[in-house]
């Protein structure tokens, strides 16, 4: 089973299964998926550690422009709400913006 590990802007950390959903069912702060997966609120956007980066499927179009309404986009950012967990992503680490909390 993969392990998500979420990262709070004060550092608290907090682990789960998947990335978005498993934020939600694990009450992780920061992390409100408004829209429920749809890529349409950008409420689940999350840093991912350099490392992790490489290895995420490619962004769609739609989440590239997401992204661009988030607060502080990065160069690492993602939605989480697009990242399906699988075996490849067992011990992913993403830290969560200032403002999600
Ligand atoms: S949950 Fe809304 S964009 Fe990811």
């Amino acid at each position: 089973m993969s392990k998500i590990t979420y990262i709070e802007h004060n550092g608290k950390t907090h682990t789960g299964l998947t990335v978005m959903e498993g934020a939600v069912q694990n009450d992780i702060p920061g992390i409100d998926a408004d829209c429920g997966g749809s890529m349409a609120c950008a409420t689940c956007h999350v840093y991912v550690k350099e490392e992790w980066f490489n290895k995420l499927p490619k962004k769609e179009d739609g989440e590239e422009d997401m992204l661009d309404m988030a607060f502080e986009p990065k160069k690492n950012s993602r939605l989480s709400c697009q990242l399906i967990v699988s075996d490849q992503l067992d011990g992913l680490v993403v830290n969560l913006p200032e403002k999600q909390v």
